[in-house]
């Protein structure tokens, strides 16, 4: 079955490599201007003067439209894992690549569970628009729980996601053993 599709899809590695390599583009690189050019202002700004009302409004309104505009990045995500299992089959890539089996290794534990959580805090429960949209307008307490632990995932986990990143580009780039 592997064998056949193999021989199958072995004719279109480089077709595959076009999409991989644009869907990691766009999955690693998308977001950096909403998070440092508006996210990351707002939220200091905020984080300066938090009894300032027209603050806090610019806020929200900035964090619900990156929670939409990350969609991008999570559209390309499943593409980068579908066309890398592609590459593997087409291209016959195995354990003897050790620097793909730390790739793949790198992605298993640091990315793909980080990615899971941000669907989540970006579409799902933690969606903020959607909070705002069902909560009453008295009640802002789950918005601001959302939106605070959304900001510390991102906190967290943005000096790791960016080592990360140059480590798993280094290793398909560089190959390096
Ligand atoms: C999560 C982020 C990922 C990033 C940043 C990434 C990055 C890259 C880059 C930049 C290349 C091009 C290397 C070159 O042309 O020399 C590449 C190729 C490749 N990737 Fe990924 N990749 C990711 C995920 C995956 C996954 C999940 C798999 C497999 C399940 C995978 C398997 C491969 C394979 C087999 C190649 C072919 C190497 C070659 O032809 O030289 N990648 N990757």
């Amino acid at each position: 079955m592997y064998e056949l599709l193999h021989q199958m899809i072995a004719p279109y590695y480089l077709y595959i490599k076009m999409i991989h390599v644009p869907a990691v583009t766009v999955w690693s690189f998308s977001v950096i201007m909403g998070y440092y050019f508006f996210l990351v202002p707002v939220m200091q700004a905020w984080r300066k003067n938090e009894s300032d009302a027209g603050l806090a409004i610019m806020r929200n309104w900035v964090f619900e439209r990156f929670d939409h505009g990350v969609k991008v990045e999570h559209y390309a995500f499943p593409l980068v894992l579908l066309s890398g299992v592609l590459l593997i089959i087409a291209g016959g890539w195995g354990p003897e690549s050790r620097w793909l089996m730390l790739k793949l290794s790198l992605i298993m534990v640091a990315v793909v569970p980080m990615e899971i959580v941000d669907y989540y805090i970006s579409h799902f429960h933690g969606n903020k628009r959607h909070l705002r949209e069902k909560g009453d307008n008295d009640d802002w307490e789950a918005y601001e729980d959302a939106l605070h632990r959304h900001w510390w995932f991102f906190l967290i986990t943005t000096p790791l996601v960016g080592l990360v990143i140059l480590g798993v580009f280094f290793l398909a780039f560089i190959k390096p053993f």
